[in-house]
């Protein structure tokens, strides 16, 4: 009885917090100067619009006084999104003193002009499509070593390209369609080593397509130009879309004398017919005679590639000998060490699981990553921003979408499921490193024949799970039904599972900091949020826990095993994760997932295990330990995880507490609905946001005594 007043006291306690983190901050933020100055020049270079509300020809506080469409971080403006306003005039210029921007859309509007020189140099996302821009391509955008997402498309660009790839390695989408672009394309395409969507449609190019041969492209469209010559042999297992040229379609021309046999790093590549011996060939590319450049060019990609790979073979393994990672995915970049440089800021890599030939229909967009959705604005620049959100997919129960692997492929890719490769074990099976003859990495578990009552199931499950689409869902490669062996191949995520990185460290984890551990939180709630409203009829996870989340090379969540429910037959009590009525009564909804999320987001409050023997009896379950202290600010302080050595802001520790409250309650009808959580992790990050504007930039590294922060 008296556990229940408590706990509805807990309730209203918890609901005037919710209400309060509703409220926007009142506080006066300080904008750089530079960058304050700089929008202003903007501001009236377009003619000083009214729709950009709060904006101001003069002094103001972008930041501070939330200018539409400006995102900051610290007093650094870092998101400049004003698409689709109809504005006139021009961009302004030294736009290269907003350093910090990383995100800039400025599309269908109506501007004029030429783009400028001057524009963000460290831009992550560049979309300026659909205005009226004429002149050429700014040759500033060679320097633009952080490009991921360049959208010049639906202008009036003229004229060759005339900008370097060489350093754009982090570029994945480019779309330079609906213009009047000429000439052959750029040599330095080759470059491109982590493209996966180019659109170069409705131009008039010229030459042929044979610099993009070797590159890791998922979808291809040059339709309405001048090309010519052959399509390259490798190009053909995509997403290809050629009409509107001269393309010749005679027998391919055997590869010129001494050019090295083609290699696709990133792709399952038929090498039947001429595929496995074309050439990256220049030579077909009218006129341009730079066959030995492009060669030595692409001659020190492949050994980058190579050198990268082994690196990642070794520290996977390094990483591997650990239990519990159930899945593991495939970045297919070359990384800067991983113990070189703090993980958190190892460069943003573009992973596009870029699986195998058409075999595997991902839709085009799950890759591209368009602009976050309003409600997940202005985050962490360096956690949070850089992974906006795709809108998810719905289920159908569609065919399956997966490509389809024989014993003896997996086999070869396993070397013989050796204990070698064995990365992880589970309820359901264990699960190996593979790796393709093309050097793709990839995880494969190998269903435990117990666990399954036939093949239709299986294949049941393969459809189910093959249908979910989700930045922070492990996407499925392929599966392998044959000789009565069941396989799932997923995608490999190279910074192991959460589990790992809280539970067990080595010279290879640093600690996760508080930003990170809300980032993976509110990815993971996303994924959770999409399986239990987003598809229909929902899917319950059932067995989700830090072991079940992948992180990849920038810390963002990959939920696995989800679509496995029917697979997972007893509840592992032990393991702290089961709300109580599952251990009472076996019932699994997707309120005991919201549970088991709860647990999940404890384990990132205080780094411990949610079952922990070792420790003494009051301590053992991290629940029964936890919950009492979760509204108690002094006892948070004590109970939160020491790796993070006082480096979190306060409030943010509360709050965090406060949606872990709500989820861990032992009536499942009380906890909340998943979006319901999703919403207060946003609010709680952009809150957190605007304390530290409030505070300056490195103070938020500090905040645990900041002032706004903290209330005694
Ligand atoms: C580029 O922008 C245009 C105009 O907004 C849009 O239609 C197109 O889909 C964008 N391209 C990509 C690849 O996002």
């Amino acid at each position: 009885m008296r556990e229940m007043r408590e706990m509805e006291m807990g309730m209203v306690v918890v609901m005037v917090v919710a209400l309060l983190i509703g409220i926007p901050s009142s506080t006066n933020a300080d904008t750089d100067p530079t960058d304050a100055s700089t929008l202003n020049i903007m501001y009236t270079s377009l003619n000083s619009p009214p729709l950009l509300t709060n904006w101001k020809p003069n002094g103001g506080d972008p930041c501070g006084e939330s200018w539409k469409g400006v995102s900051c971080s610290g007093s650094k403006v870092t998101e400049i999104k004003i698409p689709g306003l109809g504005l006139t005039g021009n961009m302004g210029y030294q736009l290269d003193r907003l350093t910090s921007v990383t995100t800039f859309d400025i599309s269908n509007n109506n501007l004029g002009n030429q783009i400028p020189f001057q524009l963000p140099p460290n831009v992550q996302r560049l979309n300026l499509a659909g205005n009226g821009f004429n002149g050429g391509l700014p040759y500033s955008i060679s320097l633009m070593t952080s490009l991921r997402y360049l959208n010049v498309s639906h202008n009036q660009i003229q004229g060759q390209v005339n900008v370097q790839f060489n350093s754009l390695t982090s570029l994945s989408t480019l779309d330079f369609s609906f213009n009047s672009l000429t000439d052959n394309l750029p040599q330095s395409f080759q470059s491109l080593t982590n493209i996966n969507d180019m659109y170069l449609q409705n131009n008039q190019f010229t030459g042929s397509l044979d610099v993009l041969a070797n590159l890791p492209l998922q979808n291809l469209n040059v339709e309405n130009n001048h090309f010519t010559g052959w399509i390259p042999e490798q190009l053909k297992g995509i997403n290809l879309k050629t009409s509107g040229n001269s393309f010749n379609s005679g027998p391919a021309p055997p590869p010129p004398p001494g050019t090295p046999p083609a290699t696709r790093p990133n792709r399952n590549h038929r090498s039947g017919g001429g595929g496995g011996s074309s050439n990256d060939g220049g030579s077909g590319n009218g006129g341009s005679k730079s066959g030995i450049g492009g060669g030595a060019v692409a001659g020190i990609v492949i050994s980058v590639l190579v050198v990268g790979a082994i690196a990642a073979f070794f520290i996977v393994k390094k990483r591997s000998r650990k239990p519990a990672t159930d899945i593991e995915k495939l970045d297919n970049q070359p990384f800067a060490p991983l113990a070189s440089q703090e993980v958190q800021e190892v460069k943003p890599i573009q992973t596009s699981s870029t699986t195998s030939t058409k075999a595997f229909e991902t839709p085009a967009m799950i890759n591209l990553r368009p602009p976050p959705a309003d409600r997940h604005k202005s985050f962490d620049e360096d956690d949070v921003s850089a992974k906006p959100i795709v809108p998810p997919k719905k289920v159908n129960t569609a065919p399956i979408n997966a490509k389809s692997y024989s014993v003896a492929d997996l086999q070869i890719a396993t070397d013989s499921f050796n204990v070698d490769n064995l990365m992880g074990e589970g309820s359901i099976g264990r699960v190996y490193q593979a790796q393709t003859d093309d050097g793709q990495i990839l995880a494969v578990k190998k269903i435990n024949s117990s666990v399954l009552s036939n093949s239709e199931e299986f294949l049941d499950i393969v459809s189910e799970i093959s249908s979910l689409h989700h930045p922070n869902i492990t996407e499925l490669v392929g599966y392998c039904s044959e000789h009565g062996q069941h396989l799932l191949v997923y995608e490999f995520h190279r910074n192991g599972s959460l589990h790992d990185f809280l539970h067990l460290s080595d010279e290879y984890s640093k600690p996760l900091t508080w930003n990170s551990r809300v980032k993976i939180a509110l990815g993971t709630a996303r994924a959770l949020e999409y399986l239990h409203e987003v598809c229909s009829p929902s899917v319950i996870h059932k067995n989700f826990k830090s072991a079940n989340i992948l992180l990849d090379m920038e810390l963002n969540p990959h939920l696995s095993d989800c679509g496995l429910a029917n697979l997972v037959r007893e509840p592992d009590q032990a393991s702290g994760y089961s709300a109580p009525e599952v251990a009472m009564s076996g019932q699994y909804t997707i309120k005991s997932d919201l549970y088991s999320f709860g647990v999940v987001m404890l384990e990132l409050l205080t780094g411990r295990k949610p079952f922990d023997s070792s420790r003494p009896r009051s301590e053992q379950s991290l629940v029964r330990w936890a919950t009492p202290q979760l509204h108690d600010i002094d006892a948070l302080s004590k109970m939160v995880d020491p790796a993070l050595k006082g480096l979190y802001p306060v409030k943010s520790l509360s709050r965090f507490a406060d949606v872990i409250a709500l989820c861990v309650q032992p009536e499942p009808e009380f906890r909340p609905p998943m979006s319901e959580v999703v919403q207060a992790l946003v609010r709680l990050v952009q809150r957190a946001n605007m304390s530290k504007r409030t505070f300056g930039n490195e103070a938020s590294r500090a905040e645990s005594a900041d002032g706004e922060d903290y209330t005694p």
